[in-house]
């Protein structure tokens, strides 16, 4: 959700700490801040305002600041809109305090109120402000920085990762977790506080990667990790970053959307990559259980659920799908059910709780995750790590595609060892998907014009049916939520034969269809997702069809149709969703949409 940005150096942070949050925007763009202890009267002070890290960081001037040591926030509105009062960082009424947090407390009514009675001052509407407030309070008893720190993160409930800074002890950092993110970058001359590696991948690869309810107090050559519920100290190893920072770079690319659409190749060639050892084990546990969820929000829903249709066709095995908002309320988990999630982020609330709830009942969990040292890395009981690479743009594409590749292992793994599949059946399998990035190049290469063309000749189109049947009913939703989220136009997405029972009377002039044509040898999924293109055709409906080479003739029923090339059964959804990816992102470009920071979203969302 928001970005949280600390360094504590013996030079001069003003412009890593700007730069550190620039990198953690897409995390939350609302509104950002900075806080840095400032000459030597050691006063703490605050610039922070509405807007992107650029514009904040020309009206308030924010590399003017001067300082060794501060913190930066770029933010997501959970709690208060977005305003300047409700940017971080916050307060403490004596202005000693200075803090930046990420999560949800929600008992903080209740303590604002007891704050408010003891004469405390709010400036802002937000639930963080409470933080620094409770912190100024202990202090007036303990007169000890650590302990207030520690005695009011205590009284917290909800989530919260924070980083504070204090006058009264201007060469450290105090910052802790409790089921949001947070690591600590390590270099020679400097130690940074993140929300994830962005932070400070462009000064140093080395991290630690923070516990839930742990704190750690850092200078700038030393830190110390301890448990918040007893100050005990706690060591542990740090780990090098695998990630390059050119990785998070645009490298010329007009969006990270479209860089990352144009990286799937190599994420797919990576997902192949993967060892497959991890993969059959995961599958001996597939196959051990009773009971098997796949679980994921938003786009990685809708993957797991491609993962769904390939089991069943390929394992002969239907896994439970749950979302993973709903999954505490639907989901019967016991100890001989194995729950995998996918998650590209690794820290999204929704699913982290549904793996919890699996682990509370005894049941066992998976994830399919790309960023390592993620919370759902590490509370897994098995981890198949996507090495996807960061992915900046809020709009999922690439680590999409890499845990759709990494479950039809899976699947095709399983359906070998149960005897779904034949050796010759898996190995074909296998060299269909070795072929798909040469596809994708092609699309990529000779498709995007055509595809831009007819994006911007229907972008005034406010409605859109994605419509697919079968395995490609995942790839219709999926396409659908890329359309919404990054040009903030309507879209559904629907299995095909579900229109004709309500949704056909919305065919008219202003709705368009893009329909998702398997190949021809899909034989009745190919025939009846075609009456379905028919029926909206005879209504006069527009239709977009995404379809392969040698399938469409004059007569067939589209208005237009998004030729590709030809390919294995098995690898054409993946190829259809990277022409939708392409449509979505031109048509958002057509709109002059904010592409790679659409409106109201965040990439990671660590918020109930
Ligand atoms: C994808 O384009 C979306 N921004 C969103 O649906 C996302 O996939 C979802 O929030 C899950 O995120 P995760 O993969 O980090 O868990």
């Amino acid at each position: 959700m928001c970005g949280i940005a600390g360094i504590v150096s013996l030079n001069d942070i003003s412009e890593k700490l700007v730069g550190a949050i620039k990198s953690l925007e897409y995390r939350g763009y609302d509104s950002c801040g900075v806080a840095m202890i400032e000459g030597k009267g050691r006063k703490v002070a605050v610039r922070k305002n509405i807007g992107s890290v650029d514009e904040v960081r020309d009206r308030e001037r924010l590399a003017e600041m001067r300082g060794t040591i501060g913190i930066a926030h770029t933010r997501w509105a959970t709690h208060g809109g977005v305003t300047a009062a409700n940017a971080h960082p916050h307060c403490s009424c004596d202005g000693a305090f200075a803090i930046t947090h990420n999560g949800i407390i929600s008992n903080y009514g209740h303590l604002r109120e007891i704050l408010k009675a003891k004469g405390h001052r709010f400036l802002s509407e937000t639930d963080t402000e409470v933080i620094v407030h409770l912190i100024e309070e202990h202090y007036k008893t303990t007169r000890q920085v650590e302990s207030a720190f520690v005695a009011a993160l205590k009284e917290l409930q909800g989530t919260f990762a924070v980083a504070m800074i204090t006058r009264r002890e201007p060469d450290r950092i105090y910052c802790a977790r409790s089921e949001s993110p947070l690591i600590i970058g390590i270099a020679a001359d400097a130690h940074y506080i993140g929300s994830d590696f962005n932070a400070f991948i462009a000064h140093t690869k080395t991290a630690l990667i923070m516990d839930d309810n742990e704190y750690a107090v850092v200078t700038h050559d030393s830190y110390a990790l301890k448990r918040l519920s007893d100050g005990s100290p706690i060591s542990r190893a740090v780990q090098e970053i695998q990630w390059d920072p050119e990785m998070s770079q645009k490298g010329g690319f007009p969006h990270y959307m479209l860089k990352e659409i144009y990286e799937q190749p190599q994420v797919v060639n990576h997902a192949l990559d993967i060892d497959r050892e991890a993969i059959r084990g995961l599958a001996e546990k597939i196959l051990a259980a009773d009971k098997i969820y796949f679980t994921g929000v938003g786009t990685t829903f809708y993957v797991v659920q491609l993962g769904q249709y390939y089991f069943s066709r390929y394992a002969g095995i239907t896994p439970s799908i749950v979302s993973s908002d709903e999954f505490r309320f639907l989901a019967s988990v016991d100890e001989k059910t194995l729950t995998l999630a996918a998650s590209q982020s690794g820290e999204t609330y929704d699913t982290l709780t549904a793996l919890r709830f699996t682990r509370e009942r005894g049941g066992a969990t998976a994830a399919i995750v790309n960023v390592m040292g993620s919370s759902m890395a590490r509370i897994v009981d098995h981890l198949i790590l996507q090495g996807s690479g960061p992915e900046i743009s809020v709009i999922s594409t690439k680590a999409a595609i890499s845990q759709m590749i990494i479950l039809t292992r899976l699947a095709l793994e399983t359906g070998l060892m149960n005897g779904t599949l034949t050796q010759k059946q898996y190995d074909q399998h296998h060299r269909d998907l070795r072929k798909l990035p040469a596809l994708i190049e092609k699309i990529l290469n000779e498709k995007s014009g055509f595809i831009h063309t007819v994006a911007r000749s229907q972008a005034h189109i406010n409605h859109w049916l994605f419509l697919g049947r079968g395995h490609f009913y995942p790839i219709a939703r999926e396409s659908a939520l890329k359309m919404k989220e990054v040009s903030y136009l309507h879209a559904e997405g629907m299995p095909s034969g579900f229109l004709k029972h309500g949704t056909i009377a919305l065919i008219d002039e202003r709705l368009n269809s893009v329909v998702f044509v398997p190949p021809k040898e899909e034989g009745d999924l190919y025939t009846l997702t075609l009456s379905s293109a028919e029926e909206i055709r005879a209504r006069n409906g527009y239709v977009l069809a995404i379809a392969f080479a040698d399938r469409v003739k004059k007569e067939l029923p589209f208005t237009e149709a998004i030729v590709l090339p030809a390919c294995a059964l098995l690898t054409a959804p993946f190829l259809e969703m990277i022409a939708a990816q392409l449509f979505s992102y031109y048509t958002a470009v057509t709109l002059k949409r904010n592409v790679d920071r659409p409106r109201s979203l965040a990439k990671s969302v660590t918020v109930a």
